[in-house]
């Protein structure tokens, strides 16, 4: 007894703690010996010993836990002082990342636009012929589909192929004024050196009451925002078509690499294609439920923002991940 007490009362560690235990506690350890023993013995003298027994038990026990929790603790105390990390040391392997070119781009879109009091809508990427064509006065077969080169799945539903739709939810569920841009993803059968089968695209929707809004209010807002991203640039209107506005544009700046003498980025005529725009189509309003409104509605790519702003000469490269490309963004 006395030797178990000293033994334990030595032990500098748990797993010798628990050698300890088991010699005491254990199948063949000191306890089932001696309570085997009780078996021969009768009368007094077994009630002698089962009372001494138990009494050691309790106080081995006792014993043994008091000095577990003893060494658990200084266990944990001297591991959190090996593992502490002094994090005010300076690890110079430790490099900062930064934002993709086309959504920091992007970013710089949305600033403008938030800045000009427009609120920011999202909407799905896989969508219904409803929102992304018929609302947006492209009726089925209408030939103006084949703008825009769609991916279908089997049950009808499709890959949104511009961010229009997202204005469409919008007019649905709110009333105008509306002022608002789309930012996303949007999706169409396309890949070459400026094409790819994913890209990004910010639209604009601006609805207010009566007539208010003219192709003026259009033409003062890109002009502005366009100089705000590229700097000091001309800007230019060339009459378009899209089905959802009318009267229609595309929004040329004059060249920002030769500065409008012609170069091979611009095909040497000074100008680049940025934005298509236009006052938005009655039919619209009409498929939403509006009557009595105006509006206007714009939309742009941000891979071709970010090319522009980068000088990357091939679009794809934006989507492959080569670190060599990405570093340079930091
Ligand atoms: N939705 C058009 C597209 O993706 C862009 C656009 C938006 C043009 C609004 C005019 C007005 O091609």
């Amino acid at each position: 007894m006395k030797t178990y007490e000293e033994s334990i009362e030595a032990c500098k560690d748990l797993n010798e703690l628990e050698k300890i235990r088991l010699k005491i506690f254990g199948k063949k350890g000191f306890f089932s010996g001696e309570f085997a023993r009780l078996k021969s013995l009768k009368g007094e003298e077994k009630k002698e010993l089962a009372n001494s027994l138990n009494s050691a038990k309790d106080s081995l026990t006792n014993l043994l836990n008091e000095k577990k929790e003893k060494l658990e603790l200084e266990f944990i105390n001297s591991s959190m002082q090996k593992e502490s990390v002094d994090v005010s040391l300076f690890n110079a392997s430790t490099s900062s990342g930064a934002l993709h070119p086309v959504y920091e781009t992007m970013n710089k879109i949305i600033d403008y636009f938030v800045g000009m009091g427009f609120a920011v809508e999202e909407g799905p990427l896989a969508e219904d012929d409803f929102h992304n064509f018929e609302a947006l006065n492209l009726p089925k077969y209408h030939p103006a589909r084949d703008m825009q080169d769609t991916f279908y799945f089997d049950d009808g539903m499709l890959l949104r192929t511009h961010t229009s739709p997202v204005q469409v939810r919008t007019m649905l569920s709110q009333k105008p004024p509306i002022r608002m841009i789309c930012p996303g993803a949007v999706f169409r059968r396309d890949f070459d050196l400026t094409h790819t089968p994913m890209f990004h695209q910010v639209e604009g929707l601006v609805v207010e009451p009566g007539n208010s809004v003219s192709f003026a209010n259009l033409k003062f807002i890109l002009e502005d925002f366009l100089k705000y991203i590229f700097g000091d640039i001309k800007v230019r209107f060339r009459p378009s078509f899209f089905p959802f506005t009318e009267p229609s544009a595309e929004v040329d700046i004059s060249c920002i690499f030769c500065k409008g003498d012609g170069c091979r980025v611009c095909s040497h005529t000074g100008w680049l294609e940025v934005l298509g725009c236009g006052v938005v189509d009655q039919n619209v309003f009409k498929a939403v439920g509006y009557s009595d409104v105006s509006g206007y509605a714009f939309g742009l790519g941000v891979e071709r923002f970010a090319m522009l702003l980068h000088q990357i000469p091939d679009l794809r490269s934006l989507f492959e991940g080569d670190l060599r490309l990405l570093e340079q963004f930091k």
